[in-house]
């Protein structure tokens, strides 16, 4: 099968969305997911999004926000230009439908979270990303010229150096051989442009409140292609998950905190103000490691978050899903304090990308989570990642259109994907195996803290299960199970090497043989780019 279009884009979050409906304009696109449209980092997001807007609040305040949470390791001019378009980025959501809660007087309810120094938080109650997803996934389904591919894989990107087996500096992308799940065949989507809006890969980690499509797909497959990927040793933990038995990594935002929660430890003491003048609102690498320290030294299973001080009727109404998934696992948040346990949230590392989203290899774009556009440095300050998608979606479009109107090198004949004598395999068991040993060496190993020798043994390891990744990879027909492990073997991979290369503790990377920030050797990115 080949599907040719004008545009091709990965991923249906909000980076993927809004690019589709700021390209569609001026030609076809073909964007194709994973699983359903709205499976989605986006769709799980409760927290919001950040922008400025009140008199008292100012550009410069959320410019100095972002870089101290990113530990000063963001790309100040980014910074500024992401900060300065969040005012547009909320009109053209709210244009596109997206409610956002409000006050009784009906100007739009700004929430706090940690980091902040202001309210300037856009939410919808707590499902903000669900409100976001709901009104963008109607706007591309009424779109003609959008067509949507669910439940197709991404399998590899495929470039003008591979299709005429040349080297070339800069490579071109081409399009990408894509997995149709329920037919089980590999197909060619070529396009001129494409568009990886993939996400991030918390399923690298044993413990994450990411949903399950989270693997680093288009981190691995930009890294496979030879672009440049940047700062992979930073991945955010969130502080607060649901601790309970059948809970799966269920997230507790941080605008609880933000409306005056507390975290206490299991005999009742609240112990943030030992660690920040801002308390429970710190920045999120501190309270994870906060959480982290108070639990090993007083041999405690989880955290307690605290809010029932508030008004029981204020909770149920600013935080209804979080208050009710909760009743329905047996807490009352409005009574007694939530267990919580830090877990994989955020990558604020993946593929290296200029202001206006576009990798090293010409033609490709990489927006949202899977990209390291500068904003987020070594720690990604709380709401800024919806924003940075809209930024860069709308960016990369402009760039797109820009491109699509000059004339584009015609494009070499693709070959078809060949199977070869792949056959299907007879020991799922192996795929299993290696996805849980992976991600149970990242959450022992490279997790919130870090140390030499873990590292080198996590490589090691990490490595050994990529040695029978890669026999299986070409012995057997390819499934979405096994797609899916090769990229998080990979991510895991590509993080360890950054870890061990960044000799300092900054932000999300905090390493105990190296305790101290290294400004002199280490305020830059960690960059990787595979040899061929
Ligand atoms: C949250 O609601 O705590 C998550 C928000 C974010 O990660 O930006």
């Amino acid at each position: 099968m080949k599907i040719t279009s004008d545009f091709l884009v990965v991923g249906s979050g909000i980076a993927g969305l809004c690019y589709a409906l700021t390209v569609a304009k001026r030609g076809q696109v073909a964007l194709i997911t994973k699983r359903d449209i709205s499976t989605t980092a986006t769709r799980l997001a409760q927290g919001g999004i950040a922008a400025v807007s009140k008199a008292d609040d100012s550009f410069d305040q959320h410019i100095k926000d972002t870089m101290e949470a990113g530990a000063w390791l963001p790309d100040h001019e980014i910074v500024r230009m992401v900060v300065e378009n969040g005012p547009k980025a909320i009109e053209d959501l709210i244009k596109w439908g997206v409610n956002f809660s409000r006050k009784e007087d009906q100007s739009y309810d700004l929430t706090r979270e940690g980091g902040h120094s202001q309210r300037r938080i856009y939410h919808s109650k707590d499902e903000t990303g669900k409100e976001i997803e709901r009104a963008l996934v109607e706007a591309v389904q009424a779109h003609p010229n959008i067509t949507i591919y669910e439940n197709h894989v991404a399998v590899d990107l495929i470039t003008e150096a591979k299709v005429t087996r040349r080297r070339l500096k800069p490579d071109r992308c081409l399009g990408v051989y894509v997995l149709n799940r329920e037919l089980g065949q590999v197909g060619t989507f070529e396009a001129p442009i494409t568009v990886l809006a993939t996400g991030g890969a918390g399923k690298v980690y044993l413990y994450t409140c990411n949903p399950d499509i989270a693997t680093g797909d288009g981190i691995a497959m930009a890294y496979r292609a030879g672009a440049t990927i940047a700062n992979m040793e930073f991945m955010q933990f969130h502080p607060t998950t649901l601790y309970h038995p059948h809970a799966k990594s269920f997230l507790i935002s941080e605008a609880v905190r933000g409306e005056g929660a507390i975290l206490r430890r299991s005999d009742g003491t609240a112990f943030m103000e030992n660690y920040h003048p801002l308390k429970d609102l710190a920045p999120r690498d501190i309270v994870a490691r906060a959480i982290d320290h108070e639990m090993k030294v007083h041999g405690d299973d989880c955290a307690f978050l605290d809010i029932t001080h508030m008004d029981s009727e204020f909770i149920k109404d600013r935080f209804p899903h979080i208050h009710e998934t909760c009743l329905s696992y047996g807490i009352d948040m409005t009574k007694e304090p939530i267990p919580v346990v830090p877990a994989a949230h955020y990558l604020c590392g993946g593929i290296k990308v200029d202001s206006w989203g576009e990798t090293d290899i010409d033609n490709l774009f990489a927006i949202g989570e899977v990209s390291c556009s500068g904003l987020h440095g070594a720690n990604r300050l709380a709401s800024n990642s919806l924003l940075e998608g809209i930024v860069f979606a709308q960016r990369a479009a402009e760039k797109s259109l820009e491109l699509a109107s000059k004339p584009i090198p015609p494009c070499p004949t693709i070959d078809l994907w060949d199977s070869g004598s792949a056959k299907n395999s007879d020991e799922e068991v192996v795929v299993a195996h290696n996805w849980d040993e992976i991600r149970l060496c990242m959450w022992n190993y490279v997790g919130i803290v870090r140390s030499n020798k873990r590292l080198t043994r996590a490589l090691r390891r990490i490595q050994l299960v990529q040695e029978e990744i890669t026999d299986y990879y070409w012995d057997f027909l390819i499934t979405p199970d096994l797609i899916e492990l090769r990229n998080i073997a990979t991510v895991a991979e590509l993080i360890i090497r950054c870890a061990l290369r960044r000799k300092e503790s900054r932000g999300l990377h905090y390493n105990i043989d190296h305790l101290e920030k290294d400004d002199i050797h280490w305020n830059q990115y960690t960059l990787i780019r595979k040899t061929f």
